[in-house]
């Protein structure tokens, strides 16, 4: 969905020369074509979205009302979750760093907690040993290795991750035992979440195939899930010209060895996935102004307002798909030109080398696929962050507006004399 320029120049009134654009629709397509996918396939599945992907209070209240449960890795996100009307136990509390009173926190409220590391058990025993009446179910992130062939899968080749606690050197048994020692403290859920460079579908059965084998060898009693994590691919730009699995390809791998290891019922455990790129990357666009063209020696710069932190804040060095959006359609000349942001560094390129019409002054460029980590990790740099806004069936929302000064140097934080 793109929007016309009339639209646009309605909207720059009231968001300025700059601003995201959240199509809804799109979410709620994105949302149903995975649970579909898996849903057919394991009836007892269930959708943690990832917040950190892109945590806009609106997104995730989207998710909510999808159906989704909210996936967090720190007290800020479990509480923005609380704080827009997530039930407690529809919270899946993930991540490597937690306090004791955050731990006490999600199993007061029954969310679902996995823990990442040896040091969260001291905290799950003192708050057992308080609480001795009370059941307490956790789950364990699991470490192991998930090479092909013995060569990393891991993003950037890493040989191991730093993740979870290590099956290989004993440590996944120590803190089962460890966390037997407490009669009402029940392990019934594992976590495999790995950040893989090529996202392959053979990855998912080798994660789901090493979940279920723990989960029978040690906790045939207990087990209520098997949580897979995200990473998967979702739907493509077609300019990048890569061959990515379907939700389809993944399920299968998945869904058909749950169905081995498990036999269908109450019993069978829930399937957990944790969707973040491939729910909300294509559901946002960014629209920015051209504010000037320039010609140094033979290059052409077009200068817009926004920043490649705006749509690719790890400042890759691919074209993300865009579109022109011309105010005036009699002036016509082509070019080969580069896109280049308000910040004063000499990298802030949008887009290199584009070949085609170039861009006029009030012209609108719209760079497409800017949902996932890009809203979380806009820096606040030099420049007030753009607003959002949303549109659902042909009407606009505002869902953020844009920051001014005093939202910038919040006076609560800031000492100004
Ligand atoms: C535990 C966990 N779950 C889910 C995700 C979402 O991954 P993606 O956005 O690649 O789907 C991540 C991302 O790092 C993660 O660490």
């Amino acid at each position: 969905m793109v929007l016309s320029y009339q639209q646009i120049a309605e909207l720059e009134q009231k968001m300025g020369t700059s601003f995201f654009l959240l199509d809804v629709e799109k979410v709620r397509s994105n949302y149903k074509k995975i649970d579909d996918a898996f849903r057919s396939r394991y009836n007892r599945f269930i959708i943690g979205y990832s917040y950190k992907t892109n945590y806009l209070p609106f997104m995730c209240k989207e998710m909510d009302k999808l159906g989704a449960y909210a996936e967090v890795v720190s007290r800020l996100e479990y509480d923005l979750a609380i704080k827009i009307g997530v039930k407690s136990n529809r919270i899946i509390f993930n991540g490597p760093l937690k306090t004791e009173d955050d731990i006490h926190t999600a199993l007061e409220q029954g969310s679902i907690l996995n823990i990442d590391s040896l040091y969260e058990i001291d905290f799950i025993q003192n708050y057992c040993r308080k609480n001795k009446n009370k059941q307490v179910k956790v789950g364990l992130r699991v470490n192991f290795t998930i090479s092909d062939n013995g060569v990393s899968t891991l993003q950037e080749g890493y040989g191991v991750s730093r993740f979870g606690i290590c099956v290989a050197n004993g440590n996944f048994e120590y803190a089962l035992n460890k966390l037997k020692e407490y009669k009402n403290i029940k392990v019934i859920g594992l976590h495999g979440h790995f950040s893989t460079s090529e996202r392959k579908v053979e990855t998912y059965s080798r994660i789901t195939k090493g979940l279920c084998k723990l989960a029978k060898e040690y906790l045939t009693e207990t087990i209520e899930y098997i949580d897979i994590g995200g990473g998967i691919y979702g739907e493509i730009p077609s300019s990048f010209n890569i061959n990515t699995p379907s939700f389809d390809d993944y399920a299968e791998s998945v869904c058909s060895i749950m169905n081995t290891e498990f036999e269908e019922g109450e019993r069978q455990p829930y399937l957990i996935l944790e969707p973040g790129i491939s729910m909300v990357a294509n559901t946002f666009s960014f629209y920015a102004k051209v504010i000037e063209g320039k010609k140094v020696q033979e290059t052409h710069f077009v200068l817009i307002d926004g920043s490649v932190h705006n749509i690719k804040p790890t400042m890759h060095k691919r074209n993300l798909p865009m579109q022109l959006i011309k105010q005036n359609y009699n002036k016509y000349q082509t070019a080969r030109y580069n896109i280049v942001g308000y910040t004063c560094m000499e990298k802030d390129y949008l887009a290199h080398d584009i070949e085609g019409e170039l861009p006029e002054p009030n012209d609108y460029i719209v760079f497409e696929n800017v949902g996932a980590y890009t809203i979380v990790f806009n820096p606040p740099f030099i420049k007030e962050r753009p607003g959002i806004i949303a549109i659902d069936q042909n009407e606009f929302y505002i869902v953020r507006r844009r920051e001014s000064l005093r939202e910038f140097f919040n006076e609560h934080l800031y000492v100004f004399q």
